[in-house]
């Protein structure tokens, strides 16, 4: 996606289909094509005209959104957030089925929360205790403990200086099509999708960056 404005929708790493059986084509379809095709142009036509933001990156966007223009404040934290968490989210899932593949981050894992078992049932307790629509997050803090937090509607993390690893989006566009109002369902299939790869790669380049 682009540095700044005008945003853009990247395209998924993968094809439409590639989360079948457990997350369907049409709810991937609509989600990245309709839901965070929305955000970009909202947060666009929230920019546009906002000549001294236009070559601020998303997230210098969302860190500051507390210090800009109360006229555009809530719609850069919502449509920002809308555009960084979905591309996390997208970003986060594969159909490499790496789930034994987490390298380092998989010991850490082991290490702050006892078993992966524990692990799986704490991510998942986590995520269906959002009430209404937001995230949860497997993050970072700056003392290199993993810890699972929830965000509300498209609330990040990385305002409360937390790095994110991985995310589930628990909005009920997400998986009410294939899941209905399952959300425990949705979780338990989301966890086959993970791309483990791909989180580790970010622990360890938060855990580098941190040296
Ligand atoms: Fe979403």
């Amino acid at each position: 996606m682009n540095e700044h404005y005008p945003f853009v929708n990247p395209p998924l790493p993968y094809a439409y289909n590639a989360l079948e059986p457990f997350i369907d084509t049409k709810t991937m379809c609509l989600h990245h094509d309709r839901h965070l095709q929305t955000y970009v142009d909202n947060l666009n036509e929230t920019l546009k005209g906002w000549d001294d933001l236009q070559d601020w990156s998303l997230e210098k966007l969302i860190l500051n959104a507390d210090c800009l223009p109360e006229v555009i404040r809530q719609s850069i934290k919502n449509n920002g957030g809308g555009v960084y968490n979905h591309i996390f989210y997208f970003n986060g899932m594969s159909d490499l089925r790496s789930r034994n593949n987490a390298g380092m981050l998989f010991s850490a894992i082991l290490d702050d929360f006892g078993s992966i078992d524990s692990f799986f049932q704490e991510f998942k307790d986590k995520a269906l205790s959002v009430f209404g629509s937001g995230y949860a997050w497997l993050v970072l803090d700056r003392n290199h403990g993993l810890k699972l937090v929830t965000s509300a509607n498209q609330d990040t993390p990385i305002v409360k200086n937390l790095c994110p690893i991985a995310t589930i989006d628990v909005w009920e566009h997400a998986y009410y099509l294939k899941h209905y109002n399952q959300r425990a369902a949705y979780i338990e299939d989301w966890f086959q999708v993970v791309d483990w790869c791909y989180a580790n790669k970010l622990y360890r380049n938060y855990i580098s960056g941190c040296e």
